[in-house]
């Protein structure tokens, strides 16, 4: 373990100055047979990738880690551990922030901290032979000290939102330790306590939306999110879409 970070029994850290994408090497060495736990941390990326091709911009001063979990299911099951992230992620980011800062999810994997998007998560997966998932990557990148400019949706840091001295470091125990929790309750309870957790957490529940899929634009209203973590969209006309992919906006913006 690297000294200075106490991360839970389950969990191995390998940290690297700079990297091209902690995903792109957790998945290295997935394919070398690294175990279940194996926590990728860098620096700096220089390809950090996000959801949807996007770049994720990785200079030093922020978070960026991939955790490596074979998680033996089957791969919609997989999709779940994107909403137990988050809401490891948002615990480890509140402690940082003043009470009155509200920190949201926001479907289906981002944190907002007042509004703005503070964190992004990026899963992938490697099936095996038998469709079962042979390998879960989770990238996690948290915006401590900088944050890229707003392009469809607004960004921020957690240094511009008010937190002081928060170090990679420090978010990284404190968002392993809060997993370590989500995925024991997961691995017992199924995914209905995370469902419910991350509901009370949840930006735009109850209000008007709009979900921007790969060749369409829905709006209606985030009605709940169903069992196995798609977004359930009511629309004007009453219909009920089940959304399992997609970007989703405030209805006026
Ligand atoms: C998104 O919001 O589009 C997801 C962003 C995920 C970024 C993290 S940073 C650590 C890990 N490595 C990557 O290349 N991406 C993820």
């Amino acid at each position: 373990m690297a000294r200075g970070i106490v991360l839970p029994a389950e969990f191995h850290l390998q940290r690297l100055e700079a990297v091209d994408s902690t995903n792109a090497e957790a998945k290295r060495r997935a394919a070398q047979g690294a175990s279940d736990g194996t926590v990728i941390q860098a620096g700096a990326q220089t390809a950090g990738r996000g959801r949807q091709g996007r770049v994720w911009e990785s200079p030093p001063g922020n978070l960026y880690c991939s955790l490596l979990l074979r998680p033996d299911c089957a791969p919609g099951m997989a999709v779940q551990a994107g909403f137990l992230t988050a809401l490891a992620a948002g615990e480890a980011v509140a402690r940082h922030l003043p009470p009155e800062v509200a920190v949201r999810c926001k479907w289906p994997n981002d944190l907002l901290v007042d509004g703005a998007k503070v964190a992004g998560i990026l899963l992938e997966t490697g099936i095996d032979k038998t469709g079962r998932v042979d390998w879960l990557v989770i990238g996690l990148g948290i915006n401590i000290a900088s944050h890229p400019p707003a392009a469809s949706y607004p960004t921020t840091s957690l240094i511009a939102a008010g937190a002081d001295r928060v170090s990679p470091d420090d978010l990284l125990a404190a968002y392993c330790a809060s997993f370590a929790v989500w995925r024991h309750r997961w691995r017992e309870f199924g995914f209905e306590p995370v469902r419910r957790a991350w509901l009370a957490k949840a930006s735009g529940i109850g209000k008007g939306i709009r979900v921007r899929l790969e060749n369409e634009e829905l709006t209606g209203v985030f009605a709940d999110l169903d069992p196995g973590g798609a977004l359930i969209l009511e629309t004007a006309a009453g219909e009920r879409r089940r959304i399992s992919a997609g970007d989703v906006f405030p209805a006026a913006a």
